[in-house]
């Protein structure tokens, strides 16, 4: 049994690693600033796991509410999620990006420095690999992002091996995270993005829940089997479950290791559009409009590493995948703030 700090644990993903956590019979304090997320999300992690954590409302750039969370409790790990992942918003407000994302995880590396709490897993992304040049994408492909949300990736790679470099006692896990989607099978957690989301499966559930009018396809003239863009989408319990055997791969011994998580199988949109429309019982709208820009035609893992070092591998297909994210949006129409079902 661990005493984990998971940071941004009210979040998507975050709240997924709080019920493993709990259900393992972890204990688990969470800090989040709630910038992205409510406390909504944590009630129904408690209520799902029959099981109480504690909650930090606090700021990871904010060194003095870390001094007093390290003084308080003696962790044994901390899961890093806490940042802002919007690409957009990035290229408008790179300050505000790296002022979150890599100011907060100096600060959060700093307070663990001081307090001899040397074992971080760290949500990277796929999006360090900026336009692959070739798919499947193994770890050691050249990384170069190719906006300021992906750079703040970057830099706090280069950050935790310089931190290792200088002192390889610490156990840290860089997990590079494909294109996280679904749900806790209950459907009481699930993604609640802020405004409208930018991503293609919270995209098609709204829309499938008929938040949004139809799903604009970003382009159907790449070199892709149907000219869609094709991705690695990974169910979040998979995900989460990538963290867990990353937190027992950091038991054995300290060290520095770079995983992708996906699950090394490509989906096209029209593909994951049909396979929710299977999942909704519903035909929903759809329209071909020009490509995003910045966007890769292909991405998908080659995850062999996360399988032969961490004994991993991603187990839900994409019909679960959709299935899941239908149930918590079904059930949560307007996410988190909402009561009541959609029929
Ligand atoms: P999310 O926005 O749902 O969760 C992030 C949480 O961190 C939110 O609850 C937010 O309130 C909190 N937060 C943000 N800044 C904070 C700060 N300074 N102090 C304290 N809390 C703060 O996002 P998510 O999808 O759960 O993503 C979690 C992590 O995984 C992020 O670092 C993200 O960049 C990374 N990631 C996500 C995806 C994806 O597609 N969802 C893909 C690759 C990597
Ligand atoms: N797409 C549409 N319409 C939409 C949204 C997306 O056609 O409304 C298409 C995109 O063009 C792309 C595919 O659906 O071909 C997936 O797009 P997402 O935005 O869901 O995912 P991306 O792979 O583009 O990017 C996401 C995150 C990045 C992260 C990356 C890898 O937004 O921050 O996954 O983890 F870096």
């Amino acid at each position: 049994m661990s005493n984990v700090l998971v940071t941004g644990g009210a979040g998507y993903i975050g709240s997924h690693m709080c019920v493993e956590l709990l259900q393992n019979g972890d204990d688990v304090v969470v800090i989040d600033n709630l910038s992205n997320s409510s406390t909504a999300s944590l009630e129904a992690v408690q209520r799902i796991t029959q099981r109480e954590l504690e909650f930090v409302d606090g700021d990871v750039t904010d060194a003095d509410v870390l001094g007093l969370l390290f003084a308080d409790h003696r962790f044994d790990a901390v899961v890093h999620f806490a940042g802002l992942k919007s690409v957009g918003e990035s290229v408008d407000d790179p300050i505000k990006y790296y002022h979150n994302n890599v100011n907060g995880t100096l600060c959060l590396v700093e307070a663990m420095s001081a307090a001899e709490v040397k074992t971080i897993v760290f949500s990277s992304s796929a999006t360090v690999y900026g336009i692959p040049s070739k798919v499947p994408i193994t770890e050691d492909f050249p990384t170069g992002a190719i906006n300021p949300y992906g750079r703040t990736k970057l830099v706090i790679e280069r950050l935790l091996e310089d931190v290792y470099e200088a002192d390889p006692s610490w156990r840290i896990s860089i997990l590079r995270y494909f294109n996280p989607v679904g749900a806790h099978p209950s459907g009481e957690i699930g993604e609640d993005p802020n405004d409208a989301p930018n991503n293609l499966m919270p995209y098609v559930s709204q829309v499938a829940v008929g938040r949004l009018p139809y799903l604009k396809v970003f382009g159907d003239n790449y070199p892709t089997r149907d000219g869609t863009g094709v991705r690695d989408y990974i169910h979040v319990v998979d995900l989460i479950d990538g963290h867990m055997k990353a937190l027992e791969f950091l038991e054995d011994a300290p060290k520095l290791a770079v995983h992708n998580l996906g699950t090394g199988t490509g989906y096209s949109v029209l593909e994951v559009l049909d396979a929710f429309q299977s999942a909704c019982g519903k035909t929903l709208r759809h329209e071909i409009v020009g490509r995003r820009p910045g966007d890769a035609a292909e991405s998908y893992a080659d995850p062999s590493k996360a399988v032969s070092e961490l004994g991993w591998q991603a187990k839900f297909d994409l019909a679960r995948m959709c299935e899941d994210a239908w149930r918590w949006q079904s059930l949560h129409p307007n996410g988190y703030s909402s009561e009541g079902s959609a029929d």
